[in-house]
């Protein structure tokens, strides 16, 4: 059989929660798989800065390069935690992770599975995919501030969008819709954002011409906020840039029934280093500990992994197993563990 190398970072709060439960899941999907997974933890996240000042040292992420995959959970401290800088383990770790191991693709699909209580009065099917930037925009720190602390402060972020960029991100998402439902819809803001703007827009038509059968539309990001609450139907594939996307996911996770069960992969697709799968939710520390958390969104990113690894039955088999347990969910309260144990159990079946 063949070895599978995952790196797990569990990280803080709800995270080791809810990554035990997904390597639960993991575990009980490739039982009959001709793989073999090597799990190494690697200890990362606010506690481990508390405890050693450590955020992401070299030598760590030389030692993460050499696995296959990596499965994160959440990081950050609880919100009035002062004793560590407010976004230090966001930049320093997950950020740094992302922009090293060039995770350009981020990706977050949006389905409403049935049996979820979506809070939009009519949500209609939604299914749809964000293919969101990973590795340029406004995230890339490239910036500064002026006269700090005083009336005349000038604080800039300047977004990089580049050619190589733009181009590998758009081609990847018209890949993907062409074997969807063959709609692709860019979400931008060229009215006011001309440079970067166009650079996505020419992208979009230049790719455009060699996937004839893909429907492109476009919307500004405003607009696009709009439609996804009245019309999410509309959308099957989105492409849209680092900081859009960010905040677009969170209104798709919104939409199909909370952070809950938001999936994601930071994906290499050009296999130079490992991709990374995690939950769209934070570290959520009102809650860590006392198994309450949900590990649906942590389970449905085990999926995007398997499926990422080419062992697309596997992949298949969480997802018809989550959407399965969602289904007979109903109200009952259960601990973080039950449902892994739910989900788990039905991949044992077979
Ligand atoms: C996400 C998060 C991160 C982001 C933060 C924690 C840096 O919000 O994964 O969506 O902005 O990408
Ligand atoms: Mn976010």
């Amino acid at each position: 059989s063949k070895a599978i190398s995952l790196a797990v970072i569990p990280g803080d709060g709800i995270g080791p929660e809810v990554i035990a439960e997904a390597v639960k899941v993991l575990q009980a999907a490739t039982a009959q798989e001709p793989v073999e997974f090597n799990l190494r933890e690697y200890r990362l996240g606010a506690e481990h800065w508390l405890a050693t000042g450590e955020t992401l040292p070299d030598e760590t992420l030389d030692q993460l390069r050499s696995h296959d995959a990596i499965l994160f959970g959440a990081i950050g401290a609880a919100p009035g935690d002062t004793r560590i800088p407010s976004g230090l383990i966001e930049r320093e770790l997950l950020l740094k992770l992302r922009f090293s191991l060039d995770h350009f693709i981020n990706l977050r699909p949006a389905k409403l599975l049935a049996g979820v209580q979506s809070p939009l009065a009519n949500p209609g099917a939604i299914d749809f995919l964000v293919v969101r930037e990973g590795t340029e925009g406004p995230y890339v720190g490239n910036g500064g501030a002026l006269r700090v602390g005083t009336p005349h402060e000038i604080a800039t972020e300047v977004s990089v969008n580049t050619g190589y960029g733009v181009e590998r991100v758009v081609r990847d998402a018209f890949r993907r819709a062409q074997q969807r439902r063959r709609k692709l819809t860019l979400v931008h803001k060229h009215n006011v954002l001309v440079h970067a703007g166009h650079l996505w827009r020419r992208t979009v038509e230049a790719v455009a011409r060699e996937y004839p059968e893909v429907a492109v539309d476009y919307l500004h990001i405003d607009a696009a906020t709009i439609f996804m609450v009245t019309d999410p139907s509309r959308f099957d594939v989105i492409v849209t840039d680092n900081l859009f996307g960010d905040i677009i996911t969170d209104l798709a996770a919104a939409v199909t029934g909370g952070i809950g069960l938001a999936a994601s992969g930071n994906i290499n697709m050009e296999g130079t280093a490992p991709s990374m799968f995690e939950p769209v939710h934070g570290s959520a520390p009102d809650i860590a500990g006392q198994q309450k958390a949900d590990p649906t969104a942590a389970i449905l990113s085990v999926a995007l992994l398997l499926e990422h690894l080419g062992l697309s039955d596997a992949a298949a088999r969480v997802e018809q197993a989550v959407e399965k347990d969602v289904a007979g969910r109903g109200t009952a309260v259960r601990s973080t563990a039950e449902t892994g144990d739910a989900i788990a159990s039905l991949l044992a079946v077979r």
